[in-house]
C-alpha cells in the first residue's frame, strides 16, 4: 500500500508540545516526516532537542536566502544534526543554490518558489509584476538547473512546475477547512495529492487544538 506523506511542521517552541506531536500524529495509512522552522530552530532549546532526535526524517525548514558563501556556510554549520532535508529560498539565484548543493552531503536541498502566502497582489507590492505561475515555472527551471533534490511550491502550481523538475515536490499551504489563516494559495490534501505532490507539509490544521481529532479529520478526509 502506497502511504500518504506528511510533513508535520512543528510550529512552537515548546519541547513537550513536539514530542506531544511526535506521538500523537502516526497512523498505518501515513508516512510522516517532521518539519522544524525558523520558530523552533531560532529557540532556545531547539537545536539541542533535534541533535538527540533518532529514527525520524527531519526536515530543516531554515529557508536560506543569502549570497553564496552565507549559504553554504550555513549548510556545513548546520550538517551535524541528522536532518534528511534543508530548504533554501530559490531567489537567492542561481549560484548560491549551487554553492549549497555542492557541500550538503547526504542531506537533500529543497528549493523554497514563491511563498503560499503571496498572491499576485503581495507579489506586486515588492516589485514583482510576472504572474505568480509564471514566477514559479521560472524559479523551478532554475532548481532544476542547480540540481536541487526537492522543491517547496503550492500545490496549485505542482502541474507547472512537474513539466521541468522531476524530482520531489513538497507543497504547503493545505487545507483541509474553510479556515486559511495566512495562507493564499491554498489546495485540500485530497487535490495536492491528485496533482502530483509527493509530500504535503501540514501545521496548524494538524497542531492547533484537539491533535487527535485534528488527525480523524485529516483521514476522514483522504478516504472520501
Ligand atoms: O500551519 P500551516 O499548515 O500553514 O504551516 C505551513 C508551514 O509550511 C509553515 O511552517 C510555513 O513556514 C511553511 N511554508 C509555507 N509556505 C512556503 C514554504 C514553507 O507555508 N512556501
Amino acid at each position: 500500500m502506497k502511504k500518504n506523506k506528511i510533513f508535520v511542521a512543528c510550529d512552537t517552541t515548546n519541547i513537550s508540545k513536539i514530542n506531544k506531536i511526535i506521538h500523537k500524529i502516526h497512523n498505518p495509512k501515513l508516512k510522516i516526516g517532521y518539519k522544524f522552522g525558523l520558530e523552533f530552530l531560532n529557540s532556545k532549546n531547539g537545536r539541542a532537542f533535534l541533535s538527540k532526535i533518532k529514527k525520524k526524517i527531519v526536515f530543516a525548514d531554515l529557508k536560506l536566502h543569502d549570497i553564496p558563501n552565507t549559504c553554504s556556510s550555513a549548510v556545513k554549520a548546520i550538517k551535524d544534526l541528522n536532518l534528511a532535508y534543508l530548504t533554501i529560498h530559490i531567489s537567492s539565484g542561481l549560484k548560491a543554490l549551487k554553492a549549497a548543493k555542492k557541500v550538503s552531503g547526504k542531506i537533500k536541498i529543497v528549493g523554497v518558489t514563491i511563498l503560499t502566502s503571496l498572491d499576485n497582489k503581495a507579489l506586486r507590492e515588492i516589485g514583482f509584476d510576472k504572474d505568480v505561475k509564471k514566477l514559479v515555472l521560472d524559479q523551478a527551471k532554475l532548481a532544476n538547473k542547480a540540481k536541487l533534490d526537492a522543491i517547496v511550491c503550492s500545490a496549485q502550481e505542482v502541474k507547472i512546475v512537474k513539466k521541468v523538475f522531476k524530482k520531489e515536490i513538497i507543497t504547503p499551504g493545505i487545507r483541509f477547512s474553510p479556515k486559511t489563516n495566512d495562507q493564499k494559495r491554498v489546495l485540500t490534501p485530497k487535490e495536492a495529492y491528485k496533482n502530483g505532490s509527493d509530500w504535503l507539509v501540514i501545521g496548524r490544521p494538524l497542531t492547533k487544538g484537539n491533535i487527535k481529532k485534528n488527525l480523524d479529520k485529516l483521514l476522514d478526509h483522504l478516504k472520501q
